[in-house]
């Protein structure tokens, strides 16, 4: 073909990479890899290997060693070993080796982009412009973050020894993403790489070697799901950090929970990508392309799930058709394909039996007449329309090159569809109009919202889920935050196992001789005090088996309906941050003025000493709070593109507590207040100890202008109340401050809907000192980060 020719036709030639350095590199291996441990490569002790294939091709690219639990054991002991020389450096020395890091990731770049292309099919284009840039970016910024970790973060601690299980869609960029927060916070490392596509981590462990990484801090253990499981079940290690599937993701929570493991977990998503009838159309499909054909549409955060105005939907049908019409399918190393090889077998199975059902469900199916290479694991760009919102396609991740469209009418409607999901990891909002285009992004339950653009990522910008989409971030300085705890949390001591009595063991009124009942107090939802359900109360008594009185025993009916007030006290997350601060203002007045009566009822529960610190330190702590109410901002950051993040702390939405016993006053001031000074709603236990304070508290929150719903209190056993907090599906989290039985069964039963769980890890934290109790250790955990991208510019 002339040129003339070509430029009519706007044919490109093929323009392939070489891969002579690459199979070299693999050649020196001997193509056969074992597994970094303690600085050095070690056979796998069962002698067990595997094969990784070039899935554009099905050619065997080498075999990797498979990890056995005897393997991950060595590495966890290598990465313990390594952990407190590794955590005494000075933050200047493990800069300088995040910063080596970073500068052999660029030395190497164009290896790096070429091996993962072959390992996993993705277009060479993108290995080389946005997944290794992305890594060395990565690094770079990190290095900064561990110089200044002591400045930045006074009184915080490694986490320890990190467990970190990665996904083969960004191979060696979820790598990054894993290992440069944990060094730069002072942890050492057991990385599992998936499967598909181990090899970049293998040449990452090599550059490790190059930075001259002490042995041990950084340790690479190959295998599959099993190796996986060795690691995540490891008695040892202080902290996981997984990315993959929703399903793997549920069995580690359910793995954790009875252990104190730090988890972090960025699971699957179905993002909408939203198009308003007066967005740039041309821009947006380009946008699209990214959205959902990157990376084959193997992408966590994909556009899957188009959502456009039903004036535009023809018009933008039949644009995006076009488009689709010219996007190139073909082998990864050429520098000119669109679309590369899915990566494996499997992964293309699943994506023709999802398309299949949708079909079957009533979606239409169309692709562009594109020839598929003869050999390697390849789908075409699809296109299903007419989908109806709760067809599988709609609600589940296909994770391939599938778009599923729907059409809304009005803003509202987007929001609603868009939300209409159990995930919530990214969104894209294209509207010309600015005021839309924000109104809306603040009302997407997505981690982050790309405005007039598409899959941009940055060091510097928290990246991680809503609901089921996991919990934690990466990247930015609250991903940081996931690898380090306050010292005063890391080292408190364990609470005694709660002696809390179960309704059967209850001593009776004659058995004791107790006193008259002085005290009966009612549930308190929705702003109103309510009877129970069940129509049965718990007896409180003193240290000494005095009966103080008579709380209602709240039960599953009385949850739900503390959850449904919750969700109907909108106005309080609506409210300005200056009006929930002079409300929690209002409270202290309130309570100073009371504080006497209060005082001599909690006085008879816990002591006279204890009950008069607890109340003066309750006044303090209400005010701590109404001043942090607008000051707990979020940022601006500034990627490397002519865009700007805006870092909103949302609040978490509906939260359910369970208060620590030890002080019952102090103690539930000190969960509800942040909280409610970021703009959570409520639905608490109080203290089993002494859960009469709920009349005190009632009565303060009626007479300070709380909005009814904003704080709910349900009495009760906490071993019954918390299995229906945990499994509710209203309830964005929960805050459980128990003793080591609680807390793990907080977390077990949680599993389900992946919900936030967040504890005091069993362990017994001073109320009364201002430096553990309050601050922004409450406040980070009351919050998520969404980051909205916004471009500027012509
Ligand atoms: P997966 O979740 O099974 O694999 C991710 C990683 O977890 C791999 O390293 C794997 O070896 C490891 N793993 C598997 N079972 C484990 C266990 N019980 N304990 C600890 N680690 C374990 O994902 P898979 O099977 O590769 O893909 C299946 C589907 O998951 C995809 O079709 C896609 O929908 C989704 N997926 C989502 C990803 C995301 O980033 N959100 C990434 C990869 C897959």
């Amino acid at each position: 073909m002339s040129i003339a020719e070509k430029f009519v036709s706007m044919e490109y030639g093929p323009a392939p990479e070489d891969p002579k350095e690459a199979f070299a590199w693999l050649d020196r291996h001997g193509r056969r890899f074992g597994l970094f441990i303690d600085g050095a490569w070690q056979s796998p002790s069962a002698g067990e290997y595997f094969d990784t294939f070039d899935p554009s091709t099905g050619e065997k690219l080498a075999s990797i060693a498979q990890g056995s639990a005897a393997d991950i054991d060595a590495a966890v002991r290598a990465a313990r070993a390594a952990s407190s020389k590794w955590g005494a450096l000075t933050p200047h020395a493990r800069a300088r080796y995040l910063y080596a890091l970073a500068r052999l990731v660029q030395k190497h770049s164009r290896l790096l982009a070429v091996l993962e292309s072959m390992d996993n099919g993705k277009p060479i284009r993108e290995s080389r412009d946005i997944d290794i840039p992305l890594v060395a970016r990565h690094f770079y910024y990190h290095a900064g973050w561990a110089q200044l970790l002591e400045q930045e973060f006074p009184e915080h601690e490694p986490c320890g020894v990190v467990g970190q299980v990665i996904p083969w869609n960004f191979p060696l960029l979820m790598l990054a993403w894993k290992i440069a927060p944990a060094l730069a916070t002072g942890n050492t490392v057991v990385l599992k790489p998936a499967e598909f596509t181990p090899i970049t981590a293998l040449l990452f462990a090599e550059l490790c070697q190059e930075a001259g990484l002490p042995g041990g801090v950084v340790n690479i253990v190959t295998g599959d799901g099993r190796t996986g499981e060795a690691l995540v079940k490891h008695p040892n290690v202080d902290k996981i950090a997984f990315t993959g599937s929703t399903e793997v993701g549920r069995a580690i929570r359910g793995a954790t929970a009875s252990s104190h493991k730090r988890l972090s977990l960025e699971l699957g998503g179905k993002s909408p990508f939203i198009i308003f009838e007066d967005a740039d159309l041309d821009s947006a499909v380009e946008g699209l392309v990214d959205g959902i054909w990157f990376n084959q549409g193997q992408v966590c955060c994909a556009g899957s799930r188009l959502l456009m105005q039903e004036s535009i939907a023809e018009v933008l049908i039949s644009k995006i058709r076009d488009r689709m019409s010219t996007l190139r399918i073909g082998p990864p190393l050429d520098k000119a394909i669109d679309i590369g090889a899915i990566v494996a077998r499997v992964q293309l199975d699943r994506i023709q039996r999802l398309v299949e059902q949708g079909v079957a469900e009533g979606a239409t199916c169309w692709q562009p007449q594109t020839a598929l290479p003869a050999r390697g694991f390849y789908y075409p760009p699809t296109l299903l329309s007419n989908v109806h919102p709760t067809s599988i396609v709609a609600q589940q991740e296909i994770f391939g090159p599938v778009l599923a469209t729907m059409t809304f009418r009005t803003p509202r409607e987007a929001v609603e569809l868009a939300n209409n999901t159990v995930y919530g990891l990214a969104s894209c909002v294209w509207s010309e109009n600015i005021n839309v285009a924000l109104h809306v992004a603040a009302q997407l339950k997505a981690g982050v919202v790309w405005v007039n653009c598409t899959n941009l990522f940055d060091a510097a910008c928290g990246f991680g889920g809503y609901r089921e989409s996991g919990y934690g971030r990466e990247g930015g300085r609250e991903g940081l935050l996931e690898y380090m705890e306050p010292r005063w949390f890391k080292h408190a001591p364990s609470l005694p196992a709660s002696n809390a009595v179960a309704p059967a063991q209850l001593e009776s009124e004659e058995e004791t001789g107790a006193p008259a009942i002085d005290r009966t107090v009612k549930l308190y939802i929705g702003g109103k005090q309510a009877r129970p359900d069940s129509g049965y109360s718990m007896e409180v008594r003193s240290a000494d088996g005095r009966l103080l009185g008579e709380v209602p025993l709240g039960n599953r009916k009385d949850i739900r309906n503390a959850v449904e007030a919750a969700h109907k006290a909108e106005s309080w997350a609506k409210a300005s941050a200056h009006n929930r601060a002079q409300v929690l203002y209002y409270c202290a007045e309130n309570l100073a003025q009371r504080r006497q009566e209060v005082g001599q009822r909690l006085a008879a529960a816990v002591g006279e000493n204890q009950a008069a610190m607890e109340l003066n330190l309750a006044i303090q702590r209400i005010f701590s709070y109404a001043a942090w109410a607008d000051k707990f901002d979020g940022a601006v950051h500034n990627p490397p593109f002519r865009n700007i993040a805006i870092a909103m702390n949302e609040p978490i939405g509906t939260v359910g507590v369970i208060c620590p016993s030890e002080a019952p006053l102090l103690g539930f001031l000190s969960l509800v207040l942040p909280l409610l000074a970021m703009g959570n709603t409520v639905v608490a236990v109080p203290s089993e100890k002494y859960p009469l304070i709920t009349g005190d508290l009632y009565q303060l929150f009626d007479t300070s202008d709380l909005p009814g719903g904003a704080v709910n209190i349900v009495t009760g056993y906490v071993s019954q109340l918390l299995k229906t907090l945990a499994q509710h599906d209203d309830i964005d989290a929960i805050w459980c401050y128990g003793d080591d039985a609680a807390v793990a069964a907080a977390k077990a039963m949680s599993v389900g809907n992946l919900k936030q769980v967040w504890t005091n890890e069993g362990r017994a934290l001073d109320w009364f000192d201002p430096k553990v109790a309050e601050g922004r250790w409450f406040l980070e955990h009351a919050t998520q980060v969404k980051n909205i991208w916004v471009p500027y510019g012509e």
